[in-house]
Parts: structure tokens; sequence; C-alpha cells
């Protein structure tokens, strides 16, 4: 099992380009299911999950070509004929965002079974939203031996029915599967209370690409007029805000000079401001960051909220930053029941933080020191390297195959701006075999 080893105190110096958003992509790539022509999307990232999908599409039927040349990241999508419009356990246990496929297939096949995502390390992650919603759009939902199974019903000619939809909570991947299975509804659909985080705006441009009818993505009122086909299009996929959350605390936290470039800085709106009460001082220009570190960080605190408030995805991160800030942060985690793991391990490295329900109490300006430790996640892995990075010594992180779920090629972006950073594989040389028993 691959580990990354990071010896601290090098600031990050230089330039970082910033890799198409992961989680613009997977539910770009299920929309491909909704045509049977070719459906091209650029700037994909070279991460686990998109090689997971790619499988699980292939594994339905569909055509996948993934290339990841010098000159593009592309993925080419034909669902021409789709044999098996399933996702079984096996990928969707190493994936949740697999559930995305559901209202593609639905709409597309009339039919979908797809495996209960079951637990995750940051929460209970439900997916009731989901299966509501498609039930508010006609379809017959069953549920048995660990699978979702949904179809349409034959006295509607086989076909979704567009409907009115107020979501109980705020949830990004139910607007988006809903968001697909609306395209193909007989008649209009109208969704309330929508998450408006940029990717399933993103999602809505190339489904309106597509030829689907969307109005309002991006806010929490969405209109889809359905029609009858869609066709196959190209898209290219926007740039990474939590990957570039990531390198904008990476810089801060190193005291580097750091231009983040190739990302939206629009989408990176709370991120910034709350960085700003941390005393981050940057310059912002249209597709770039430049971090200037050499400032003493103050402590601040800090609530997830549902885009545009500080997200969910870069609260582990933050917290890094806080343990090196003068002063008390407060971090509250407001969408996940879960999502500390990362606080212990960053204490066993010397930080001072105390957990009290979904609040972790801060106390910054503790030196870290180098340790080894473990990934449970993959924003509690971006965390740890964070840490890594300013800790003395050299530390060892385990289990990072978390971290290549969802950052292209970390070490070498690293690596390239100063930080003293390698992947190994078994650190520990295997224990000679004992002796034969005599
Ligand atoms: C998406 O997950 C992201 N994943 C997550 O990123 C991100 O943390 C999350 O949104 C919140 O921003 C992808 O886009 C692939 P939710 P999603 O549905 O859609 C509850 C990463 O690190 N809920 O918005 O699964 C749920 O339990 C990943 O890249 C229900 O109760 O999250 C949570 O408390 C981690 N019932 C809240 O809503 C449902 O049917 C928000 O979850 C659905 C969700």
């Amino acid at each position: 099992m691959d580990k990354i080893v990071i010896r601290g105190g090098n600031p990050l110096l230089g330039t970082v380009r910033i890799s198409g958003a992961k989680n613009a992509a997977l539910p770009c790539m299920a929309a491909a299911l909704l045509t049977d022509e070719p459906v091209i999307l650029e700037n994909i990232p070279q991460v686990r999950d998109i090689e997971t999908t790619r499988k699980l599409l292939a594994a339905m039927g569909a055509e996948v070509e993934l290339g990841y040349g010098r000159a593009h990241h592309r993925t080419t999508i034909c669902a021409r004929t789709l044999a098996a419009p399933e996702a079984s356990y096996e990928l969707v246990k190493t994936m949740r965002a697999s559930t995305l496929v559901l209202g593609p297939l639905v709409a597309r096949c009339g039919r979908a079974r797809v495996s209960l995502p079951g637990g995750c390390a940051i929460g209970a992650r439900p997916i009731d939203l989901h299966i509501k919603g498609l039930e508010h759009l006609g379809a017959k939902i069953t549920q048995e031996h660990g699978y979702v199974e949904a179809t349409t019903d034959p006295q509607k000619g086989g076909r979704l029915k567009g409907a009115e939809i107020v979501f109980d909570k705020i949830t990004v991947t139910g607007t988006e599967d809903l968001l697909m299975a609306a395209t193909l509804a007989d008649g209009e659909t109208v969704m309330q209370n929508c998450a408006r985080e940029p990717e399933v705006a993103d999602l809505a441009a190339l489904l309106n690409a597509m030829g689907a009818k969307i109005h309002g993505a991006g806010t929490s009122t969405i209109r889809i007029k359905g029609v009858d086909k869609l066709h196959g299009a190209r898209h290219r996929i926007i740039p990474d805000r939590i990957e570039a959350g990531t390198f904008i605390i990476a810089a801060a936290l190193t005291g580097g000079d750091l231009n983040v470039a190739g990302c939206d800085p629009a989408h990176l709106t709370a991120i910034l401001q709350k960085l700003a009460e941390n005393g981050v001082k940057t310059a912002v220009k249209a597709d770039s960051v430049r971090v200037m570190g050499d400032h003493p960080l103050a402590a601040a605190d800090m609530n997830t909220e549902e885009y545009p408030g500080f997200p969910t995805d870069m609260q582990a991160q933050y917290m890094a930053l806080a343990t090196q800030a003068a002063g008390t942060s407060i971090v509250t985690e407001n969408i996940f029941e879960n999502r500390f793991m990362h606080a212990q391990e960053l204490v066993r490295m010397g930080a001072n933080i105390k957990i009290e329900g979904r609040r972790a109490i801060v106390r910054g300006g503790t030196p870290l020191s180098a340790a080894a430790v473990l990934a449970s996640d993959l924003r509690a892995s971006a965390s740890l390297v964070l840490a890594a990075l300013v800790a003395d010594g050299e530390t060892i992180i385990d289990r990072v195959y978390h971290l290549d779920r969802g950052y292209e090629n970390i070490e070498e972006k690293l690596k390239g701006v100063g930080a003293e950073i390698r992947r190994v594989g078994n650190i520990f040389p295997k224990r000679a075999a004992a002796p034969a028993q005599s």
C-alpha cells in the first residue's frame, strides 16, 4: 500500500496548475448515459474516481475512451446500447458517487439497479432524497438485497413525468441526479432548495449543450422542460476549486509565494474571504490566485455551509492552517456528522484540538512534529499533507489511496514548487518469514 513521505520546512515557491474538478467530471460522465451519441469531456482530472467511473460505465455497455496526453485530459463516452443498466456493490462501495447513474439510467432505459452506497467514513450519507425525488418523477422504487431498483411505469409510456420537487435538505448529487433524470421526463420539472455548487451549473451547461432545456442551475430553483432525446456534445470541465483551495492553504502555511494557476477565483470567494481574516495575503486575477504567505497567521472561527458558504470539503485543510494560526479558532462542521477524523492525527503531530460534537476548538501556534499518520478519507488525507509540509522532520502518511481519489499527481505538483515529498511502497521491509518450525 503506497505511502507518502514529506519532510517539512520548505516554503512553496513558483506556479502550480489546477486540474479539472473531480466533482464536476463525475456527474458529467454519468450524463453521457442520457444519449446514444458520443459525449466528449475535456480537462478530466487523472484521479482514481474517474477510473472507477470509467469501469462503471463500461460495465453497463458504454464505450469509454479515457486519455491523459500532454495536450489533453479527455474522455469520450458513447452509451449507444446499455445492456446492463446496473451499478454493482463492488464498484459503488469504492465510490458512493456511483449513485449519480441512478437518474440517467431510469430516464434513458426505464430501469436501473444500483447498489445502496452504505456507510462512509464522514457520515451516514443516505440517498433517501435521490429516491424520493425519483418517486415524485413517477419512478417505481423497490429496495432489497442492498440494491435500489427503479423503473418507469409502462402505463405512462415508460417515461418519467415532470413534477414539482422541494428538497428536504440541500444535496449536491441529489440535485444532479434528479436534474439529469428530469431532462428526459415528459413535461416540466421545477426543483426547489437545490444545491448551488458550481459543479451543478457545470453539469447543466453540458446537459444544455446536449439539447436539454434547463434554467436556473446554480441557483436554488431549477426549471427543466423535458425533451424526447438528447444528442452528443463536447464540454470542458471547470477547474477544481477544492484543489485550488488546498494549494492556497499550503502556500499560506509554508510562508511561500505561490501562483495557483488555471483556477476560477469566482468559485473561491468564501475561502479567500476567510483566509483574509487569517491574515493571508493574495493577489487575484481572472484565472489565478497568487498567495504571498510571508505574513503571520491569525485565528478565525469557521463554519462549513452549502455553497456559496465555506465548503465542507475544505474543513480539514482549514483545520491544519488553524493549528498554526495565533489564537483559538472554532471550526464547526454543519454538513456531515463525522468529519473530524483528521483531528486526532493532527493531535499526534502536536496540534491542540478539542472536539465537542460538531465543533472543533483549535488552539493554534503549536509547532508540529513529524509522525507516522493514517489517512481516513480524501480531504482528511489532504489535511495531513498540509500539516506535514510544516512539521519538523519526516512525516509518513499511510493509505494515500484516499488522496489519489481526488488529487491529480499531488506529489509531482508539490515537488515542482519546492516541497520535499516522495511516494514509496511499503516502507517497513517485510519481516523475513519465520523459520520453519523444526
Ligand atoms: C457531494 O457529496 C460531494 N461529492 C462531496 O465531496 C461533498 O462533501 C458534498 O457534496 C457536500 O458538499 C460529489 O460531488 C461527488 P450531499 P454528496 O448530498 O452529494 C445529507 C469530496 O471530498 N443527505 O450534498 O453525497 C448528507 O448526509 C466529497 O470530494 C441526505 O440526508 O453530499 C449530508 O449530511 C466528499 N439524504 C448532506 O445531506 C440524501 O439523499 C449533504 O450531502 C442526500 C444527502
